[in-house]
């Protein structure tokens, strides 16, 4: 008999880190968890199994569909946008040929069980791009069916990636003899910007906020990547894999979308200066612009409309601006960082 798991792959990442974390303190224990790196402390005691090894790999993927049965995949793995400039062809790979892989083996397994799969994949407000300041200035928070013409190779693999979620979950070989599609029950956040107190992101392009609140709380200087009027939708790591687990709880007869937007607050850099220094008066934060990555930025939603999360599965931030400075990310910082 196949061992019965979730999936999850990316696991050393921020958000894998959170949701192996969130999972196992309710009770989930049978995690298989994949990442490129041996697992980081804090989650290798939360997994039944670490898996290290490459999502690009298929015979890992044949593997892993004969020795387990899944209950859920969460595909977390992902360059992000900054790094995805760099190596736009290891991006496309991973983002998109990865993705690709994890999707046919939900399909096997949905096959075999003869159920439909859950599979959850973090979209980003990268897959909008927005054509110059003014339209992000009068366009306010936008729907999921606006803009959706990223300028990145991120945003591009995302928006790729989202299509071909739907695509197996309703179309997979529409044409062949027996019907392959309801084997995947794809479901996918937009998520903004996320601000963990934990750790740090490595290659986002959103990284000025987290960068910022944590180099203060280091005590170290920080040149801020963006404009002072920046403006980009952000929420807390809390928020986000408490939204990852409402979606994946949802009765799939309440979605009327297999991707939404989500948000919690919208500062501009300016703001997000002035309440770090709140907590940190004597942090040095000034602003060194890189043009390539503010253009990237800009490009970007000042803010995004949540409403179908809200209505569809009750999404509700616990987090606004204040509350996430107040009750999560100053208490936890400080504390790490033994302030
Ligand atoms: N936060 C991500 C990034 O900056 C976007 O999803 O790449």
């Amino acid at each position: 008999m196949r061992k019965k798991v979730i999936l999850i792959t990316g696991a050393n990442g921020e958000m894998g880190r959170g949701l192996i974390a969130d999972l196992y303190r309710n009770g989930t224990s049978s995690i298989i968890a994949m990442d490129l790196q041996t697992l980081d402390a804090s989650i290798s005691n939360k997994v039944m199994e670490p898996i290290i090894g490459n999502v690009l790999d298929k015979s890992l993927m044949e593997q892993i569909n004969g020795e387990y049965e899944i209950s859920a995949i969460y595909h977390l793995a992902a360059l992000l946008s900054t790094r995805a400039e760099f190596s736009p062809q290891s991006a496309h790979d991973v983002n998109v040929g990865g993705t690709l892989n994890l999707l046919t083996l939900a399909v096997e397994q949905g096959r075999s069980q003869g159920k439909a799969i859950p599979f959850f994949f973090p979209s980003s407000i990268a897959v909008y791009g927005l054509p110059d300041l003014e339209t992000k200035k009068t366009a306010g928070a936008i729907t999921e069916a606006q803009f959706c013409t990223p300028e990145t190779m991120y945003g591009c693999n995302k928006i790729y990636a989202e299509l071909l979620g739907a695509y197996f979950e309703k179309n997979y070989q529409r044409l062949a003899a027996q019907n392959l599609s309801g084997f995947v029950d794809f479901r996918s956040i937009r998520f903004p910007g996320i601000i963990s107190a934990m750790t740090i992101p490595t290659g986002g392009t959103s990284d000025f906020a987290p960068e910022m609140l944590h180099s203060a709380a280091k005590g170290e200087n920080y040149n801020c990547f963006v404009r002072d009027d920046t403006q980009i939708p952000f929420m807390t790591m809390p928020d986000a894999i408490d939204a990852i687990s409402h979606l994946m709880r949802a009765n799939k007869e309440n979605l009327t979308q297999s991707v939404y937007n989500i948000r919690a607050f919208a500062p501009t850099a300016t703001e997000l200066r002035e309440k770090t220094l709140s907590f940190f008066p004597d942090a040095i934060i000034g602003t060194e612009i890189s043009e390539k990555r503010q253009a990237i930025v800009d490009s970007w939603p000042a803010d995004c409309d949540d409403s179908s999360a809200k209505t569809d599965w009750n999404w509700n931030p616990k987090h606004d601006f204040e509350k996430a400075f107040n009750t999560y990310l100053i208490p936890n910082i400080t504390a790490i960082y033994n302030v």
